[in-house]
C-alpha cells in the first residue's frame, strides 16, 4: 500500500515526530510505502508529492516545524479542488490513502473527503489543546513549557521594578495554555475565553497581590473577552482565513490596569514563539505514539477515524466524534487555579 502524509493548518512542535513514527513503523513492520504531500491540502490538490523513506525521517523526533510544509488550503476550493480531482490525483500516483495531521479545520476537511469516498485517517494536532476527542494533543506541553519559562522571566523583571506584568499567550477559543502556564508560574490572575471578567475584577486581584508585596502577574489568552470593554479591541476585522484577528488584548489590559490601580504595568505578547522550536519530551513521545498507531490503523483500513489519546492509551475515534464542540476549560479546573489568586 502507498500512503500520502500531510500536515495542515498552523504548525506545531511534534509534527515531525508523528511523520517519523508513521514512516518507521509503516515501512519496517508493515512494508508500506509513503509519499510526503507538500503544504497540506494544497499538495493534494496540486499532486505535489515526493517519496518519504526512513532516510527522510532520520532524527526528526526532536525537530520543530514540519518537513512537509503546511498551509490553510481548503481542498474543496479553487479550480483544481474537490473530491473528484483529488481522487484522480491519488489514483494517478498510486496512492491508496492519506494521513492528515491537523486541527479542527483539517479534520473537518478530512471527514468531508472521507464521506466523498477518499481514504483518510486523522492525527490530531493543536497547541491550544482544544480538540475534544483527545485528552491531550502534542504541541500543548511544549507551548506551556515555553510560556511558563517566559512567565518566570517576566516575574523576575517585574519583581525588580515592582511592576505588574501582563503576558498574552495563544488560545483562540480556549484557555488551556493560559491556565497551565499561569498555574505553573504562580500567576495572580488568569484570564481565559471561557470565564468572563471585568477590568474591576482583574484590578482587585492585581491590587491585592501588590499589597501583599508581590509584583502582580496577569496571564491572558489571546481569545479572552473583557466584559464591558469588548469594543476596545474586538473590531480588528478578519484575517486571510476569515477568522477574527486576535492578538493585543494584553496591550488593552495593561494601560487600563495601570490607570485604575496606579501600578506601573507592562505587557508582553508571546505569539508564535509558543509554536516554534523543539518539542518537549512529553510531546515527542505522544506524537511518536500517535504516528505508530496511525500506521497500525492504516493496515487495519480504519479510514474515517482519528487516533487519539485517552488516559494513557492511544485509541481510534470516528471523525464525527472528533469534531463539533471544542475541548474548553471546565469551570472546576479554572476554580482550582483561582483558589491561588488571592
Ligand atoms: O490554533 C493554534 C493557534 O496557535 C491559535 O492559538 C492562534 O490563534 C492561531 O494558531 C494563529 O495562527 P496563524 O498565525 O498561523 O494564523
Amino acid at each position: 500500500m502507498k500512503i500520502g502524509i500531510l500536515t495542515s493548518g498552523g504548525d506545531c512542535p511534534g509534527l515531525n515526530a508523528v511523520i517519523r513514527g508513521v514512516v518507521l513503523k509503516g515501512t519496517t513492520t508493515y512494508g508500506l510505502e509513503f509519499v510526503g504531500i507538500r503544504d497540506g491540502w494544497r499538495g493534494v490538490v496540486d499532486a505535489d508529492f515526493f517519496p518519504l523513506t526512513r532516510h527522510e525521517v532520520k532524527g526528526l523526533s526532536k525537530v520543530g516545524g514540519t518537513i512537509l510544509g503546511t498551509s490553510r488550503t481548503n481542498p474543496y476550493e479553487g479550480p483544481r479542488g474537490g473530491a473528484e480531482n483529488i481522487a484522480k490525483n491519488l489514483e494517478r500516483h498510486g496512492i491508496d490513502g492519506i494521513i492528515a495531521i491537523g486541527g479542527e479545520g483539517t479534520l473537518a476537511a478530512a471527514k468531508r473527503l472521507y464521506d466523498d469516498g477518499i481514504n483518510v485517517l486523522g492525527v490530531p494536532k493543536t497547541i491550544d489543546n482544544d480538540l475534544r476527542a483527545t485528552d491531550y494533543s502534542f504541541g500543548f506541553d511544549t507551548a506551556v513549557n515555553i510560556a511558563t519559562d517566559a512567565m518566570d522571566r517576566l516575574r523576575t523583571t517585574g519583581d525588580s521594578h515592582q511592576r505588574c506584568m501582563v503576558a498574552e499567550v495563544m488560545g483562540r477559543h480556549v484557555g488551556w495554555i493560559a491556565l497551565h502556564s499561569g498555574m505553573a508560574s504562580g500567576a495572580h490572575v488568569i484570564c481565559i475565553p471561557e470565564v468572563p471578567m471585568t477590568i474591576d475584577e482583574i484590578c482587585t486581584l492585581v491590587t491585592s497581590a501588590y499589597d501583599r508585596g508581590r509584583a502582580p502577574l496577569v496571564v491572558v489568552s489571546e481569545g479572552f473577552t473583557l466584559t464591558g470593554m469588548e469594543e476596545a479591541y474586538s473590531d480588528k476585522g478578519l484575517d486571510a482565513f476569515n477568522r477574527p484577528r486576535l492578538g493585543g488584548i494584553s496591550e488593552v489590559l495593561a494601560p487600563e490596569i495601570e490607570r485604575i490601580t496606579g501600578i506601573e504595568t507592562r505587557s508582553t505578547v508571546l505569539g508564535h514563539i509558543q509554536r516554534g522550536g523543539s518539542p518537549s519530551g512529553f510531546d515527542r513521545v505522544l506524537a511518536t505514539r500517535l504516528g505508530l498507531h496511525a500506521s497500525d490503523a492504516i493496515v487495519d483500513l480504519a479510514w474515517g477515524q482519528m487516533v487519539a489519546m485517552r488516559g494513557t492509551d492511544i485509541v481510534r475515534v470516528p471523525f464525527a466524534e472528533a469534531l463539533g464542540e471544542l475541548n474548553t476549560v471546565p469551570l472546576s479546573r479554572y476554580e482550582e487555579a483561582a483558589a491561588l489568586f488571592g
